[in-house]
């Protein structure tokens, strides 16, 4: 992407590296774009905001008083609305710890809560802060949040030595940026994506269910989210933790997973279905638990679920369509069937036979089927990779429909 005409929200926090700012916000200018800066009160301490005012050509914002003698009443909101991406540069270990937690008590921290749109961190501190373990805590949670966080340089730092923690020079920001905004082929795609397993009760604490982790599903929308992609995860029974950077929809049984993709698919241009749906569900789960008598048999009638991924590709029209199929036998020939019969664009075909990928592995292996093409082969690889792979044709197919 190019910054030309982009409106963008620099906030200089109170590292020594404040002084390459004032290139950094020259270089932006000379690439064309909008530029408002916004000033912790350590940062006014290592430049003057008036330094940054007549670079940026704009007022700077430094603290929620000159804000409001302005007439600026709201000024985080405005400046958080106003900007298309925000960038914190330098940004110390204080403020990655406020962003990371959420923590809003001054107006640049208060802007970024208050931001949706992307945002961009670039570190600088000395070594040992940067090795910190609750920094890199910190930067881990940025990430995970779908922050872009650049990595420091080693180089010489202002204590006299050299180490990890120096901010890149501002040609190398500015270059780092526009890569991270043109490394997002899934900007502005709606993708909705289905992971772990259903749960069809027997009675009020027992249930038919399968072995399921959720993690490819869960790999699915994570990776989507990073290459920039609006993502909603419709979770059932996993065994990992929940993606942070995605919109999540619990389910427990086939009938609510039912009803949240009907809600859902009309609105998304993308849907994969990762989860482990039950075929059959129990046809009169019992309201009391069932009692365990010796010599008693119980018996269970299941009656049939309809297939989702056939209903769908019936009812789709523009969305790109990704089914999985888990076999234990004839794999490429089943999968195959699949891709004829439902009407999908893909099939993501694995052998959940083998105990080292497949159900509850943190590896796949596979095939990836579409219409009129030779399948790919994806060899054991982990599941992030595999995830990875997936979406590199669902992004060919995206562009393909688009002309
Ligand atoms: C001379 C000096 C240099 C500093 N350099 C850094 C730095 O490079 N990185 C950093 O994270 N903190 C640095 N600090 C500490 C921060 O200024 C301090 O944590 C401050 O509270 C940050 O506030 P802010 O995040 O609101 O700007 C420095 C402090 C001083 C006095």
């Amino acid at each position: 992407m190019t910054l030309k005409g982009k409106k963008i929200a620099v906030y200089v926090t109170g590292g020594i590296a404040s002084y390459k700012v004032a290139s950094f916000v020259r270089l932006l200018i000379k690439a064309k774009a909008e530029v408002r800066v916004a000033m912790t009160a350590a940062a006014t301490s290592f430049i003057s905001p008036l330094t940054m005012a007549t670079l940026s050509k704009n007022p700077v914002l430094t603290n929620f008083d000159d804000a409001e003698q302005r007439g600026e009443f709201i000024p985080h909101i405005e400046i958080a609305r106003w900007a298309d991406l925000s960038i914190v540069i330098p940004a110390t270990a204080n403020i990655i710890g406020k962003m990371a937690n959420g923590i809003a008590d001054d107006l640049v921290s208060s802007a970024l809560t208050a931001t949706a749109k992307d945002k961009f961190v670039v570190p600088a501190m000395n070594d040992e802060m940067w090795a910190n373990p609750a920094v890199q805590r910190n930067v881990h949670q940025l990430k995970t949040d779908g922050i872009h966080v650049m990595e420091p340089a080693t180089g010489f730092l202002a204590e006299g030595y050299a180490g990890k923690g120096r901010m890149p020079e501002p040609q190398a920001v500015l270059e780092w940026i526009e890569k991270q905004t043109n490394d997002q082929p899934l900007r502005g795609i709606k993708v909705l994506v289905t992971a772990g397993g259903t749960q069809e009760p027997i009675d009020p604490v027992r249930f038919i269910g399968n072995r399921s982790s959720g993690k490819m599903g869960i790999a699915l929308a994570e990776n989507a989210a990073l290459q920039g992609a609006d993502v909603t995860l419709i979770a059932g029974m996993v065994t990992v933790d929940l993606p942070t950077n995605v919109n999540v929809i619990r389910i427990q049984t086939f009938a609510d997973l039912q009803t949240k993709l009907m809600e859902e698919f009309p609105q998304n241009d993308v849907l994969i279905m990762a989860a482990a749906v039950s075929d059959y569900h129990v046809e009169r789960p019992d309201d009391q638990k069932i009692k365990a008598n010796a010599n008693q048999q119980v018996q269970l009638t299941l009656k049939r679920n309809p297939n989702l991924l056939r209903m769908l590709g019936n009812q789709k029209h523009r969305q790109v369509l990704v089914g999985f199929a888990a076999e234990t036998d004839h794999l490429l020939q089943n999968a195959t069937a699949e891709l004829e019969d439902k009407k999908v664009d893909m099939i993501v075909a694995n052998d959940v036979s083998r105990s080292d990928i497949g159900f509850g592995s943190d590896q796949n292996a596979g095939y990836i089927l579409q219409p009129h093409q030779e399948p790919i082969k994806v060899s054991k690889v982990s599941k992030p990779v595999f995830a990875q792979r997936i979406l590199n044709e669902v992004e060919k197919l995206i562009r393909k429909e688009e002309g």
